[in-house]
This record gives C-alpha cells, sequence and structure tokens, in this order.
C-alpha cells in the first residue's frame, strides 16, 4: 500500500475516531435554549420549566437566551443559521414555525425544512384579558366596548407574527373591529404594562397571565378552548360567553437547526419526553394551565406534522383575515 494512500486512511479514521468521540461526549458543556422574546413571558416561561428537567436528564445546564425580535423571528433566525451540533438549540411556537410565513415575505427560515423537531413542550390555550379597570364585566360587554370605543383603545401584542398578534388578528376580524396594536418584545413586558394599565388588553397564552387573572391584577374575559382550563376554573370558555367562533390553542416546541447529528438529536429528544413525562415538571405547567403533552404527542414525528399543518392553515388564514 502506497504511504499517500496509508495517510489517507488514518485520516479518515482519525475524523470518523473524533465524530464517534464528539456525539458519545455530547453535551461537554452548557447548552443554550434560544428564547425568542422577552423573559417573562409564555415561550420563557415554558423554556426555563422543561429546560430545567432536560438539563437535568443531560447533565450540563441549559442556559436560557432570550433574542427578542420581529415577533419571534430574529431569535428562531438565530437558531436556524447555529452550528447544529446541539449545543444551540430553540423553543418555537404557533407564531414562529406557523403564522410567520404569512406575515414575513423575506422570513430567513424555512419552519418545515431548516429544522430538526425534538418535540412539544406545551399547548397554551389563548385567553383574552384586559387592565383591572376594563370598563366590561363579561365577554359580551368587552366585546361592546370594542366595537365602540376602537379608535381610543390599545391592544398589546409580542410582535407581527407572534401569537398574540395573530390571535387578536382573528379576534378583531371576527369582532370587525380596527384597533390600534402595539407591538412589545413579549407578552411579559406587555402583560407588565397591563397590570399597570397603559395598554387595554391583550390575547395572550394562558402560562402567562393565570397568576395575574387570579391575583385580581387584571381581569379575564374568556378562554378561547372548547372547556374551562383547571387551572382559571372561573373564566368562562368564549362559546360560554357567546363568541364561540373564537377557538384558538397555541404550542410551544423544542427545535434544533438542520442538520444536528442524529445521536445527538436522540440524546435531546429523551431529554425533552423525560422533562414532559416527569410529574413535577408537569404540575409546574398544568398549574399554569399549560397542555401537557405524553411522550407520544411530544415525538419528532408529532412535532414534525405539527409544524406541517399550523404552517399551512396560519398561512391560509392570515391571507384571509389580514389587511392587504
Ligand atoms: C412570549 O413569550 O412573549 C410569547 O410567546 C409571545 C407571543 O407569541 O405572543
Amino acid at each position: 500500500m502506497s504511504f499517500t494512500r496509508r495517510l489517507l486512511m488514518a485520516g479518515s479514521a482519525l475524523l470518523l475516531g473524533i465524530a464517534s468521540a464528539t456525539a458519545q461526549a455530547f453535551p461537554n458543556k452548557p447548552i443554550t435554549m434560544i428564547v425568542p422574546f422577552a423573559a417573562g413571558g409564555p415561550t420563557d416561561i415554558i423554556a426555563r420549566i422543561v429546560g430545567e428537567h432536560m438539563s437535568r436528564t443531560l447533565g450540563q445546564t441549559i442556559v436560557i437566551e432570550n433574542v427578542a425580535g420581529a415577533g419571534g423571528t430574529t431569535g428562531i433566525t438565530r437558531a436556524a443559521k447555529a452550528t447544529p451540533d446541539g449545543y444551540t438549540i430553540a423553543m418555537g411556537h404557533m407564531g414562529t414555525h406557523g403564522a410567520a410565513a404569512g406575515l414575513y415575505p423575506n422570513l430567513a427560515y424555512n419552519p418545515q425544512t431548516d429544522f430538526e423537531p425534538i418535540g412539544l413542550a406545551a399547548g397554551t390555550p389563548i385567553v383574552i384579558v384586559a387592565r383591572k379597570d376594563f370598563p366590561a364585566n363579561n365577554l359580551q360587554e368587552f366585546i361592546k366596548h370594542v366595537q365602540a370605543n376602537q379608535k381610543t383603545l390599545n391592544a398589546a401584542h409580542a410582535g407581527v407574527g407572534s401569537v398574540s398578534h395573530i390571535t387578536c388578528v382573528l379576534l378583531h376580524s371576527m369582532l370587525k373591529v380596527d384597533v390600534n396594536e402595539i407591538p412589545y418584545r413579549g407578552t411579559g413586558p406587555a402583560i407588565n404594562d397591563l397590570v399597570a394599565g397603559k395598554v387595554d388588553y391583550v390575547c395572550d397564552q394562558i402560562v402567562s397571565v393565570s397568576e395575574q387573572v387570579k391575583g385580581g391584577t387584571i381581569k379575564a374575559y374568556g378562554i378561547a378552548t372548547p372547556a374551562r382550563s383547571p387551572s382559571l376554573p372561573d373564566v368562562p370558555t368564549t362559546t360560554e360567553g357567546g363568541l364561540p367562533e373564537f377557538q384558538v390553542s397555541a404550542w410551544n416546541a423544542v427545535f434544533a437547526p438542520k442538520g444536528t447529528p442524529p445521536d445527538v438529536l436522540a440524546k435531546l429528544r429523551d431529554a425533552l419526553v423525560k422533562a414532559v413525562t416527569d410529574p413535577g415538571t408537569r404540575k409546574k405547567l398544568e398549574d399554569l394551565g399549560g397542555v401537557v403533552p405524553d411522550a407520544r404527542g411530544a415525538s419528532p414525528e408529532a412535532l414534525a406534522e405539527l409544524v406541517r399543518s399550523e404552517n399551512t392553515r396560519w398561512v391560509a388564514l392570515l391571507k384571509e383575515r389580514v389587511k392587504q
């Protein structure tokens, strides 16, 4: 065998050895989980609860990095372009991986093809919440007040394409109103301003508002799901409140960049399933109103299908509902 051929074989063996050692060793340093919104909002809350349990399984810290902007698409773009080695993952959601493609013609990522799905972390029903002195006692009065005062009211959201934006777009189109929209870098800061009475209402995911609703610092007019939430049993459904067509529940899920090695993905997926099936983690999410999947619901196949169907559904819905 020639010297060059022996050198090439030794080189390939070395590379194979390094690749397998890297996978064996994963994770050997902290993992960054990008949250594409400000701290204190639903995506951040879910990422911190689920990430904490995943880090115990993986034996490494999961560092939450809030990369907010453009309705979550700034952070998710960064995740899509990250080195696909498992050390950068992201918590995406119904906005970033469903609706964004319908609102950003130059979106820098394809939600269906630029990621490896890890799995669903939690479903998050939408609740219509308002400042505590909003002059309406129930959903029907809320609707009448919004219709009569649409020019002076402010609805806060987490940026174009965020869940709070698209769900209030849907609500406003059903109520046939044109309300001023105030964008924030996440519903964490938006809810702070709602508590302070600086904005009028928000269509938010239950996990970031249930504690404030229970504490009476904001009011809830309706939960947009077929049944009431055990976390907010006194809040009527939108059907009970006379707006049955407003049905929407969001979701948050973990993604890795396309090309992350299969054995690294297997470890991340195993850690996610262990997190969502852990009784303590489930309780934390359920106490806030989260709808936690079982192992099958948290599978990568289920998430890939969810992204496909939600992407198609929201792009069509927004085409129909958003003013052109
Ligand atoms: C957040 O974490 O702030 C939310 O998920 C934003 C949203 O999409 O409404």
